[in-house]
């Protein structure tokens, strides 16, 4: 799978860790920064990853900050994304599932990597199911007009 992965100052450790296991399980990975830990602003991250996934160039994105929290403000700006802070597996495949969610928000300062690997992973090997859930994502799009 395509994924585009962005980040923050607060996240540019656990995206590090997220490439390497997302590359080691075979998924291409566009890393779109930051790539150091000087302090940058995260909408600007936020914003290559929503247009990479709302542009079609990648299928899901994955940004992280300290809290996941202005990484999805910013990203669901972007027509076309539907971008979801997860804290849990559960969450993950529901935003998958039940939201279609195409970009999944990660805290660093909140999320340890291991269960952010967790996370990651039920998100990107869930399906929406769409049938009564097609509807309502429908609703939320139509909002963006
Ligand atoms: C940076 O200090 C922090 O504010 C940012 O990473 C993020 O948590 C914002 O939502």
């Amino acid at each position: 799978m395509k994924i585009a992965l962005g980040a923050d100052h607060a996240g540019m450790m656990l995206s590090v860790d997220l490439a390497k296991s997302l590359t080691e399980a075979g998924h291409q990975v566009e890393d779109l920064g930051t790539y150091s830990e000087a302090s940058v602003d995260y909408p600007d991250f936020a914003k290559k990853v929503a247009d990479s996934v709302a542009g079609g160039k990648t299928e899901l994105g994955i940004l992280v900050c300290g809290t996941g929290i202005g990484m999805s403000i910013t990203a669901n700006k972007v027509h076309g994304v539907r971008a979801a802070v997860c804290r849990t597996e559960f969450e993950a495949k529901m935003a998958r599932a039940h939201n279609d969610a195409n970009i999944l928000c990660l805290g660093q300062r909140v999320t340890g990597p291991g269960l952010a690997k967790e996370i990651v992973r039920a998100f990107i090997s869930s399906s929406f199911e769409g049938g009564r859930h097609a509807s309502r994502v429908a609703k939320i799009t139509a909002l963006e007009k």
